[in-house]
């Protein structure tokens, strides 16, 4: 079993402290849900582990690995995928080329199985019908299908996902939360989710972990964090707060 593990990490921007000595770490066949207000930290936690960003303080470890210092591509390469919270597909190329390009470099450097062939993962994530289509001209949820679909097809050992719900409905937000549980499934991944719709992470995950002002508040299952506290002072709050 894998694990991919975040630890003690502080990042500031100018005088924004955007995360302040958070660890978080996910296992293989695990879906983790990371949730708390915008501006949390979220995405830049995200970024420091798919190497996007360095941390100040902390390190990250793929199981005896440090990913220190390491380029986004040579994380890929070991199998840490991430798919982004504002949309960055090949926008000119079609569909089955975007999950091409991943295709390739895990052909290169991973062992992909048939599942993770790009006519395979068109067909679980249903994209074969718009295979063909330029990526850019597709409805916002297909593209967020075919982000998760490029992931898909590099081969992930993890998969990092940045709001893969933002925008979907309820019946969309459903059919993803199936999905996450086939990509364990079928592919064995560990799973960190951001989201804000609670549904979906509350359904979907096994372990949750909430931030709040770049700190860590809480980290527990679904039933723990919702009667946690803390938690519902800061981010539930007696209302449908969801963002
Ligand atoms: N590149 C950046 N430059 C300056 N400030 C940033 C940058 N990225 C994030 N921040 C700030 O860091 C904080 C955390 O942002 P982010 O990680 O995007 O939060 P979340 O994803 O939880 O909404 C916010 O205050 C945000 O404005
Ligand atoms: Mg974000």
């Amino acid at each position: 079993m894998a694990t991919l593990s975040a630890s003690g990490l502080c990042k500031a921007f100018g005088g924004v402290h955007a995360l302040k000595d958070v660890s978080v770490n996910v296992s293989s066949g695990e879906i983790v849900g990371l949730i708390g207000p915008n501006g949390a930290g979220k995405t830049t936690l995200v970024n420091i582990v798919s190497g996007l960003l360095v941390p100040d303080v902390g390190e990250i470890y793929l199981n005896d690995t440090s990913l220190s210092g390491m380029e986004p591509f040579q994380i890929a390469r070991l199998g840490v995928a991430r798919t982004f919270q504002n949309i960055r597909l090949y926008r000119s190329l079609t569909v089955a080329e975007n999950l091409g390009v991943s295709y390739i470099s895990s052909q290169q450097h991973r062992r992909p199985s048939e599942e993770n062939s790009c006519a395979a993962i068109l067909t679980r994530l249903g994209l074969e019908s718009v295979a063909d289509r330029i990526a850019g001209t597709l409805p916002y949820g297909h593209q967020r299908r075919v982000e998760i679909g490029r992931a898909l097809a590099l081969d992930p050992d993890f998969l990092l996902l940045d709001e893969p719900a933002a925008g979907a409905n309820a019946v969309e937000t459903q059919a993803l939360v199936e999905m996450v549980g086939e990509i364990r499934e079928i592919d064995g991944c560990g799973v960190l989710v951001i989201d804000h719709d609670l549904r979906f992470i509350m359904t979907a995950c096994d372990r949750i972990y909430v931030l709040g002002d770049g700190s860590l508040l809480a980290e527990g299952t679904p039933q723990q964090i919702q009667v946690n506290e803390e938690v519902i002072r800061v981010y539930l709050g007696g209302s449908d707060k969801t963002s």
